[in-house]
């Protein structure tokens, strides 16, 4: 007869800076971070009448927006309040199967009820569209805090080359100058096409940053980045340090070493 009081072992928790959270599933784990989203956007909400969300491409948060479209427990999601901005996004045509905004619409935007007004695709056609993007996030975000233009809560992944957003490692993004929001980046480790990426200055600047991992496919980069202190132009996801804000690593037991 097992124990009833026998307690399951705890999760490994990765030594990673900021906040670590880990969860036996994919399933729990969303549980979780859609917990906290939905808290950030009402807090924001509250303060300042809107809320600011940029969100990653790639495969991983696939799962974690079509949970935000059905899950009832987050049925209150302020959407109507929600500004959608990208963190990066690759440089192909609207209806490319690689653009990340294909993905986030097909997922998410086209069953919320966000005001199309307030979704911001990367214009990556067009030759100025990082200029574009940086000047209409000012416009969107300056308001509130006069010279801190600070997303509310954004969604990162990481390669297992330790990119993170389109900053790869060795790339002219990584060392933006000062005052850039977005930038085109492009370069041996840029996984083509070109990008558009959202920059470590507003990046950083963020209330709240959620770097989402999963599965075993993850588990030895975060070995290495838990191993050694590589530096960020060898491991861009290192060079997340949120200046005032969150930093908060979502991770399945899967995606941790043991
Ligand atoms: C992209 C993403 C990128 C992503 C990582 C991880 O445009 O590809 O924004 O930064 O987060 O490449 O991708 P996976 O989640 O597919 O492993």
């Amino acid at each position: 007869m097992p124990d009833p009081y026998d307690i399951a072992p705890p999760l490994p928790k990765p030594a990673l800076p900021g906040e670590v959270l880990v969860r036996e599933s994919v399933d729990d784990l969303l549980d979780a971070m859609t917990s906290d989203m939905l808290f950030q956007a009402k807090s924001c909400v509250r303060a300042f009448g809107d809320f600011h969300l940029a969100l990653s491409g790639g495969s991983t948060p696939e799962p974690l927006y079509r949970r935000l479209m059905y899950d009832q427990r987050v049925r209150d999601f302020p959407w109507k309040k929600t500004h959608l901005w990208q963190v990066d996004e690759r440089c192909v045509a609207d209806d490319d199967d690689r653009r990340n905004w294909k993905m986030i619409a097909d997922l998410l935007l086209d069953h919320s009820d966000i005001p199309l007004a307030q979704t911001h695709p990367m214009p990556v056609l067009d030759p100025g569209g990082d200029l574009a993007y940086e000047t209409s996030l000012r416009e969107a975000l300056e308001w509130r805090e006069k010279g801190h233009d600070r997303l509310d809560y954004v969604v990162l992944g990481m390669g297992n080359d330790f990119h993170t957003a389109s900053l790869f490692p060795g790339s002219v993004a990584l060392d933006a100058p000062a005052g850039r929001l977005a930038v085109f980046n492009d370069g041996p480790g840029v996984v083509p096409p070109k990008r558009m990426t959202l920059t470590y200055e507003i990046l950083n600047a963020s209330r709240f940053l959620a770097v989402l991992i999963t599965g075993k496919g993850k588990r030895d980069t975060i070995a290495k980045l838990v191993a050694d202190s590589r530096d960020p132009h060898e491991a861009p996801i290192r060079g997340i340090r949120p200046l005032g804000g969150t930093l908060r690593w979502y991770l399945d037991r899967d995606a941790c070493p043991e």
